[in-house]
């Protein structure tokens, strides 16, 4: 099933929940919230106490994107504070099985995510452990950057090794995605879209139909 998940990185945080509702209003139904620790990525973003105020004011699943290092150490807070899906980089990572673990007990959905300059035989061995593989088509850090070209080839790669392995793995793609690229990434294989500058700049709703628009036919590798 395709999702967009609309990155609050480039949200205006004086009007976050605001924006937040505009987002549900406009039919969404996933959220996608950058955490950002200054040592895995050289920017720090914001943390619990932001996700734990926006829980009650929205029923959007809550897709956590850790580039956090060890992010082990906080799983039962991301937990706490309402995370749906934890999503984890292996690169961060010294035990990536007990960092699954942890976020499963914990009751959450899992994903795992590489950067750019991962090779994608790190996620192989992982796919029929986790509910969603997230591929970064930019270097982590930033909101507003480039797509890079050669995520298309990861995309197909990941596809086909979760159509082999478990094909209800949702399969996400995260960093410069817009009107001018969605199609050809969710025609590669990505199922679950994250687009911050795309969806935020200009009018929330007029944007995220554009997106929806574009995906209309549900996409189904399978
Ligand atoms: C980058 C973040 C992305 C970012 C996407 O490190 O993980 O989620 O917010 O922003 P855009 O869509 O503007 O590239
Ligand atoms: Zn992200």
């Amino acid at each position: 099933m395709f999702h967009l998940s609309p990155s609050i990185l480039a949200a205006d945080f004086t009007k976050l929940g605001a924006q937040i509702k505009e987002v549900e209003n406009a039919g969404g139904d996933w959220l996608h919230i950058d955490v950002m620790d200054g040592l895995f990525v050289p920017s720090i973003s914001f943390g619990m106490p932001v996700i734990e105020s926006i829980r009650p004011a929205s029923k959007l699943f809550f897709d956590v994107h850790l580039m956090v290092v060890e992010p082990i150490r906080y799983i039962d807070e991301f937990k706490r504070v309402g995370a749906d899906l934890i999503t984890i980089h292996a690169e961060a990572c010294e035990d990536i099985a007990a960092t699954i673990n942890k976020i499963r007990e914990a009751g959450c959905k899992v994903g795992l995510s590489i950067s750019p300059d991962t090779d994608v035989s790190v996620v192989e061995p992982w796919i029929e452990s986790v509910d969603m593989i997230l591929l970064m088509s930019v270097h982590p850090g930033f909101g507003g950057q480039k797509f890079i070209p050669e995520t298309m080839d990861k995309i197909r790669a990941v596809r086909r090794m979760i159509n082999e392995k478990n094909p209800l793995c949702n399969l996400e793609v995260d960093g410069g995605i817009h009107l001018g690229n969605v199609e050809e990434v969710t025609e590669a294989g990505v199922n679950v879209v994250v687009a911050g500058t795309a969806v935020f700049r200009g009018n929330i709703a007029d944007n995220m139909a554009a997106f929806y628009e574009k995906c209309k036919k549900d996409v189904c590798h399978e």
